[in-house]
């Protein structure tokens, strides 16, 4: 038997390890895989004896691990460009969700379409993505807002990862917005969520995660506690959309629930951000959803930085507010709108990406013992991946399974 299944050669490689300097670049590199794993990584010249029943020369390309979109909303019904000519013309997110529309438009047009017509929509965007090099995708539903609809959303969402060599990571948003027919019965949507579906999405194993939207258009803090108490109480770990139209403590209220993170912090508090250095929480960075909402307040990255809460970048694909199917362009925004160096926003997008998700010991950096989900590029340094705006570089992407 051969000692591994695929010998990578002729290669440059940015590990993109949290204790290397930089991109944790090594030239003239060799790596080997040996189920699904990475077996070996270094300099060609220190490799170790061995053969491979495959060996591919990269021909001098670079490797990073492959990209890793950690906070998406990509499986939905039906489009918002109506509401976004009407937000150019003046109209707020806020006043037009309270008129009903925004997410609720998009829950009547999720709710309408089976299970098979929002799969159909939605594998071309697990495609797009793919095709950009990410290998892992976190879709959320919280678009259904009842028992059968969130189901069949998360439903969808595993039927994604099965018929597609990405890996998806479900998580229920239940708590996104209360649907129409609670107008004024928040808390006891908020049951609900708490009594029913919560134990029907943990009995069936159909989310790895709970996510919430903290702000005065969505739900309060102690509504959230619930949610997330609950969530505790079946063994799943919850994430948090915080602070993204109004500061509402939502980075506190994450950090104090152990959060794996917190989502779009624009109007994160100095005292959020501690609570967040505190707690391990991952910043999720989302300037998609800043830019497309024509936000001016940016989250508070020279502070978050300088606590060294680790910095994630996401798409936050949704028709709503960020219709961009695209992780690469959210690492040209992140560089652009926020000022994120390459180097953080590559580090976005693969290792703190995947702390985001609860996966840091299994991927997002090129270290033996790590799934072997690997992009190659064409660039001649991986800076390149956010300086280039809609400029296809990826060679080759390399799947663990
Ligand atoms: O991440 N903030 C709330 N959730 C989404 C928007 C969803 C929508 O408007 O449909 C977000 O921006
Ligand atoms: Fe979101």
């Amino acid at each position: 038997m051969a000692d591994w299944d695929l010998l990578l050669s002729d290669a440059n490689i940015a590990t993109m390890a949290a204790n290397a300097p930089g991109y944790g670049e090594i030239s003239d590199a060799a790596l080997a895989v040996r189920d699904g794993r990475i077996a070996w990584v270094g300099n060609r010249e220190e490799l170790p004896d061995g053969d491979a029943t495959r060996t591919l020369s990269l021909e001098g390309r670079w490797l990073t691990p492959a990209l890793i979109d950690c906070h998406t909303h990509l499986v939905f019904g039906g489009d918002r460009s109506a509401e976004f000519e009407q937000r150019l013309e003046g109209a707020s997110y806020e006043d037009i969700a309270k008129a009903g529309g925004g997410i609720m438009s998009t829950v009547r047009a999720t709710r309408t379409m089976s299970a098979d017509e929002l799969f159909a929509t939605a594998l071309p965007r697990v495609q797009a993505l793919a095709a950009e090099g990410v290998a892992t995708i976190e879709i959320k539903s919280g678009y259904g807002l009842d028992v059968d609809n969130e189901i069949k959303m998360l439903e969808v969402a595993r039927r994604l990862g099965d018929a597609s060599a990405i890996d998806i990571r479900a998580t229920l948003l239940a708590a996104h917005t209360v649907p129409a027919e609670y107008k004024g019965k928040a808390d006891d949507y908020v049951d609900l969520v708490c009594e029913e579906l919560l134990p029907a999405v943990a009995a069936r194993e159909l989310a790895d995660a709970v996510d919430a939207y903290c702000e005065s258009i969505a739900f309060t803090a102690p509504q959230i506690a619930r949610v997330f108490r609950k969530a505790a109480e079946l063994g799943l770990p919850v994430k948090l959309h915080a602070d993204q139209l109004s500061d509402g403590g939502g980075a506190e209220l994450a950090a104090s629930f152990d959060a794996l993170s917190a989502d779009h912090l624009e109007y994160t508090s100095a005292a959020g951000v501690m609570a967040m250095a505190q707690s391990g929480a991952v910043a999720v960075l989302l300037p998609g959803a800043f830019l497309t909402l024509g936000e001016t307040q940016r989250p508070p990255i020279d502070e978050l930085r300088g606590q060294g809460v680790p910095l994630a970048v996401a798409s936050d694909c949704n028709p709503g507010t960020s219709p961009m199917c695209s992780l690469r362009n959210a690492m040209m925004l992140a560089s652009r709108l926020f000022r994120l160096t390459p180097l953080e926003c590559l580090a976005g997008t693969t290792r703190e990406a995947a702390r985001a998700l609860g996966l840091a010991d299994d991927r997002g950096t090129l270290e033996i013992g790590k799934r072997a989900d690997i992009a190659a590029w064409d660039v001649d340094h991986p800076r390149e991946l956010a300086y280039w705006i809609g400029t296809p570089q990826l060679a080759e992407l390399l799947l663990a399974d």
